[in-house]
């Protein structure tokens, strides 16, 4: 949570919330103190509607170091299956309406690559390595790498990293599509927050509703799937801020969204 000292700092850029790992001491490794410290800001600043776009990020030499390996190596099975399942980090992603952004620089691996994939977009450092290694460790990902890396990069590739372990470096994550740009080392963080920006920019609810109809394109067959775009763009056309978009192209000035 907020402050300098906290395992999660929090920042704010105008309408850009910034969420910063800081336990450099585990490499941003996801504790339990960590992930409920993401869990509880996620779901304040989605309900707060000054926050349009949500970054998260890491250091420069680590974005997160996957689940605490310490704390991994004590857990049992009673332990695991005793654990609320409703409110995990993933599920607190997943509920997350605001647009969500990955801002990564070093190692994204375990835990850390399923955060990234987890959030929206990811900017990536030219640094940036991305992994699941947890086979490595005798176990797999649990935070829905293998669902995921499957849907962005196809069966086989994700076979490849999930059997093997192999980091890949920033330049192969976006030739597979992993990532939406990789920049220079020392730009990672600006260019997320501007890209955070230019969404935040935007009718926060079409945002909003943009996020969900896209999300559902991995849920839902092709037509199902346009019958709900359907129904959420008559929601965008329900809204002051569409109004306020139409006429302000016609009357050939900048919008000014309110998020009604
Ligand atoms: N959980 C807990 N602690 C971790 C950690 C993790 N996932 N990753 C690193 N650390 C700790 C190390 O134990 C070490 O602690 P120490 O200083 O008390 O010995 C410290 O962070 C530095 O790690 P080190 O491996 O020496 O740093 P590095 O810069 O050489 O390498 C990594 C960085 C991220 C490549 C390497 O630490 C690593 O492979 N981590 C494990 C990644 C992983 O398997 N994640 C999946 C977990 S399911």
């Amino acid at each position: 949570m907020g402050g300098s000292g906290g395992v999660l700092i929090e920042e704010r850029h105008d309408a850009v919330a910034l969420l910063r790992l800081n336990r450099p001491e585990a490499r941003n490794a996801l504790s339990p103190e960590l992930r409920a410290a993401l869990c509880e800001a996620l779901a304040r600043l989605d309900r707060d509607q000054g926050v349009r776009c949500i970054v998260i990020a890491g250091d420069d030499e680590h974005f997160a170091a996957g689940a605490d390996i310490a704390q991994l190596n004590e857990r049992e099975l009673p332990d695991l299956l005793q654990e609320p399942g409703g409110a995990s980090l993933w599920d607190a992603l997943a509920r997350c309406r605001t647009p969500l952004i990955a801002a990564v620089s070093g190692y994204a691996l375990g835990g850390g690559c399923e955060l990234a994939l987890a959030c929206d977009m990811i900017v990536a450092s030219e640094t940036a390595q991305f992994g699941q290694p947890e086979i490595r460790l005798g176990i797999i990902p649990g935070g829905g790498g293998t669902q995921r890396l499957a849907r962005v990069i196809g069966k086989q590739r994700a076979m490849e990293l999930v059997l093997t372990g192999r980091r890949i470096p920033a330049d192969e994550a976006y030739a597979l599509g992993f990532v939406n740009r990789v920049v220079a080392a020392d730009r990672w963080l600006e260019e997320a927050l501007e890209l955070a920006r230019s969404v935040a920019r935007r009718a926060p609810l079409a945002a909003r509703l943009g996020k969900q109809a896209v999300l559902a394109a991995d849920e839902m067959p092709l037509s199902a799937g346009l019958e709900h775009e359907r129904r959420l763009f008559e929601l965008a056309m329900a809204t002051e801020d569409r109004r306020e978009g139409t006429r302000a192209f016609l009357e050939k000035r900048r919008p000014e969204f309110r998020g009604r």
